[in-house]
């Protein structure tokens, strides 16, 4: 028999000393009854005590220390992708340096400075408000757009004007912008800026390199088309659309907007320290966001940043 079962037997048997009382007198009663109470009382207290023990090794401990291991692998290498914005970039990058550009990273915090000042917008100039900025309590501001970059771009490599004859840099990056949302406005996207600069730069190359980028992104030729834009740090500034391809959902007849460019403002070279006496650039920048819905047929830009998972696995 266990030291359980002994236990539960002797409670048993306690219960039949209490008949026993009815033959005792009556001044010897109080102090038996007391005595087989407290028996029972110890004897449920082991029975507890050992009833919990067993209950306790019934239950597998857990090591907390352990790393994971073969019979703990709560993520397996398939469950993680990386996300279809990231894939894009990392392709739009690609075909920039393949073209010779140098690819740096934007910043997701910025400033005043190089917000606008650098990029040739008037002090108190209606076309800061232009761009539905966002701003810390402190005045920094999450970049609009990506051409925050311009300056540092042009800072950065000015070297290579001197060693290589000419400046080629595009920055991708995350942008941010105080918008209602809806299927075809985030609050949050990307965008791709390129800058050029060199003695002889012309609009005819600005063109021609976007359009070998969204021929190379698409994988067919394109028609591209501009007309007259606005943006202080280019002059002139053009805004650019490719012709919705037949393969990609397009009837002939649709032209999509991807951005803007233009040659740049002879003030942005000088605040970054280039001669426009000497030098010219383009620059040109647009959403990613697009060119992928594009690319895949998605049709509410807000599965971005959703974090929808079943949106998400189809990549
Ligand atoms: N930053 C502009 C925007 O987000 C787009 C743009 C226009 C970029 C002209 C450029 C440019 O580099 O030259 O609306």
């Amino acid at each position: 028999m266990g030291k359980l079962e002994e236990l539960k037997a002797k409670l048993n048997n306690l219960g039949r000393e209490y008949a026993k009382i009815k033959t005792l007198r009556q001044e010897e009663r109080k102090a038996f009854g007391e005595q087989i109470n407290r028996q029972k009382a110890a004897l449920l207290a082991q029975i507890k005590a050992l009833e919990d023990a067993a209950e306790d090794a019934a239950v597998e401990p857990i090591d907390l220390t352990a790393p994971f291991g073969e019979n703990t692998t709560p993520f397996t290498p398939a469950s993680g992708t990386k996300h279809p914005l990231t894939t894009e970039l990392d392709r739009v990058a690609e075909i920039y340096r393949q073209m010779g550009f140098n690819v740096i990273e934007a910043r997701q915090l910025d400033d005043e400075f190089h917000m606008f000042d650098s990029l040739n917008f008037p002090k108190e100039h209606p076309a800061r408000d232009g761009y539905d900025t966002f701003r810390t309590e402190e005045g920094f501001i999450p970049p609009a757009h990506t051409s925050t970059m311009q300056y540092r771009a042009l800072t950065r490599f000015r070297d290579d004007l001197e060693k290589y004859g000419q400046i080629a840099v595009v920055v991708p990056g995350r942008v941010f912008r105080n918008e209602d949302v809806d299927a075809t406005h985030e609050h949050t996207f990307y965008q791709c800026e390129g800058v050029f600069v060199s003695k002889d730069a012309t609009l005819g190359q600005m063109l021609a390199t976007w359009k070998n980028f969204f021929e190379t992104y698409y994988g067919q030729k394109l028609n591209i088309k501009t007309q007259p834009g606005f943006f202080p740090f280019t002059e002139p500034s053009l805004e650019f659309q490719i012709e919705k391809p037949a393969s990609l959902g397009g009837k002939g007849d649709g032209w999509l907007e991807m951005g803007g460019c233009g040659m740049i403002h002879p003030n942005v070279l000088k605040t970054a320290g280039i001669d426009p006496e000497v030098y010219k650039g383009f620059a040109w920048g647009g959403g990613i966001d697009r060119l992928v819905m594009l690319k895949y047929g998605i049709n509410d830009v807000r599965y971005f940043e959703s974090g929808k998972l079943d949106f998400l696995k189809e990549f």
